[in-house]
């Protein structure tokens, strides 16, 4: 990939409607149960990142017809449950995480052998959180010392398993719940604490009879799934950046329409508004089974917070635009029981300690968290690690810095945010590409 640098500036005032693209998780479960399903699904509001596109392409290769009518858009032509056919050419997650992880157990109920890769930063990241629950339940996954590439072995019979989760993710707990789709018996999924429950939501909008609650799931092998139109919520990661920047930005006030406000992907409204910033909710509604609302942020001077430890897994995605909010803060902000932070797309601590130090920050790294103080931000040069969250963390430094923020490696923004340029710079952003 060609490497791509920005450079954002400090701006004036931020105004108008931004409206963010589709869901991350949503987008990548909606092709996978869409293409299981029996029948013609059709998506709204698809993600058209890389990482999702990553995903509907290795579902074509695994010979699921997708159509794209027109962008955001997906008609899937389901195979059903047992209707994917085998390939010899690897099957490639880009950047994804979640592709990689949920298509492990999808893939470990097949007849045929697959083998998954992914780009440098997920082939650094750990596999043996599913690997492993998937093998009790009798999978056969080869990893390289715990981290891709995965062969998965197929024709392997599975059983359903009472899993505990040892800790919190949304992305495990769907892997082993896609495993058990092909398992026989119950497979029963506990979590320490809750996860986002998409998986678990579109199962049953799929038909699969499916038990759950926070922090427990429990579903049956050898059903169905009926074929069913998805309207993807825009997606509260994308929209945090802009909340932050909303409420540091003097004089702001940014409307972003109809995001997902799924309870276990809110945790950073909550702790914005622990450190007091101005943000409301309008027309709060149901869309596709998930809850959807208007977001009105307006500046406010934000102070220090000790971050509840129980809000970590309800903001997982968003300590890198939380950590520069608290640098807009008055006062000291702790951050602790977030070292899951480390196993990202890049180490989130480090990354982040990094860039801020080099910006000026006053932030201290601890093995779980952070201790930020909040003071002015000088600017200056930052390595965002390719890590996508972190370069539009550093985007939105730059509308508060004294001078300028060189960011580089932004090229992954596009996993998750296509257009987030755009957007950035149509609200008052100054932001360039930079070199
Ligand atoms: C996701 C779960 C989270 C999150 C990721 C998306 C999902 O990962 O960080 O961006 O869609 O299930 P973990 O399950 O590793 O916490």
């Amino acid at each position: 990939m060609t490497r791509l640098d920005w450079l954002s500036q400090p701006a004036r005032a931020l105004h108008g409607s931004v409206r963010v693209p589709g869901d991350k998780s949503v987008s990548h479960r909606s092709m996978m149960l869409s293409a299981l399903a029996e029948g013609r699904s059709h998506i709204r509001g698809f993600l058209e990142g890389e990482d999702t596109r990553a995903t509907a392409a290795v579902l074509q290769k695994l010979g699921v017809r997708i159509e794209t009518p027109s962008a955001g858009e997906r008609v899937v032509d389901g195979v059903g449950l047992h209707g994917l056919r085998g390939t010899a050419e690897a099957l490639d997650c880009g950047n994804a995480g979640t592709g990689m992880r949920l298509l492990a157990g999808l893939l470990a109920g097949q007849a045929f052998d697959s083998t998954l890769i992914g780009d440098e930063s997920l082939s650094r990241r750990p596999m043996r959180r599913v690997t492993e629950p998937l093998a009790a339940m009798g999978a056969r996954i080869d990893t390289q010392d715990g981290l891709p590439p995965l062969r998965v072995h197929g024709g392997q019979p599975l059983k359903g398993i009472r899993y505990t989760l040892p800790v919190a993710s949304a992305q495990v707990k769907s892997a082993l719940l896609l495993a058990g789709l092909y398992a026989q018996g119950e497979t029963e999924v506990i979590e320490p604490h809750p996860t986002r429950d998409y998986t678990e939501r579109m199962l049953a909008a799929f038909g699969w009879p499916i038990e759950f609650e926070p922090g427990h799931a429990r579903l049956s092998g050898g059903h169905r799934l009926r074929a069913t139109d998805v309207d993807v919520p825009a997606d509260f990661s994308s929209a945090a950046f802009f909340l932050v920047a909303g409420s540091i930005v003097p004089g702001a006030e940014l409307r972003l329409p109809a995001v997902g406000l799924n309870p276990r992907r809110t945790g950073l409204l909550q702790a914005l508004r622990l450190m007091g910033a101005d943000i409301t909710v309008e027309h709060e509604r149901e869309s596709g089974g998930e809850p959807v609302g208007d977001l009105i942020v307006r500046h406010a001077q934000l102070h220090g917070v000790e971050l509840p430890e129980a809000l970590v897994p309800d903001m997982i995605d968003e300590f890198p635009a939380l950590f520069i909010a608290a640098t807009a803060a008055k006062g000291r902000t702790v951050v602790r029981g977030a070292a899951e932070l480390r196993v990202k797309e890049s180490d989130r601590i480090a990354t982040m300690a990094a860039g801020m130090k080099a910006i000026g920050a006053n932030i201290e790294e601890t093995p779980d968290g952070a201790i930020i103080d909040g003071g002015a931000l000088r600017g200056g040069e930052v390595d965002s690690h390719g890590d996508h969250r972190i370069a539009m963390s550093f985007a939105v430094a730059g509308l508060v810095a004294q001078g300028p923020i060189r960011i580089a490696d932004c090229a992954n923004v596009a996993t998750s945010f296509p257009g987030f340029m755009e957007l950035a710079n149509g609200c008052g952003f100054e932001l360039r590409t930079d070199g």
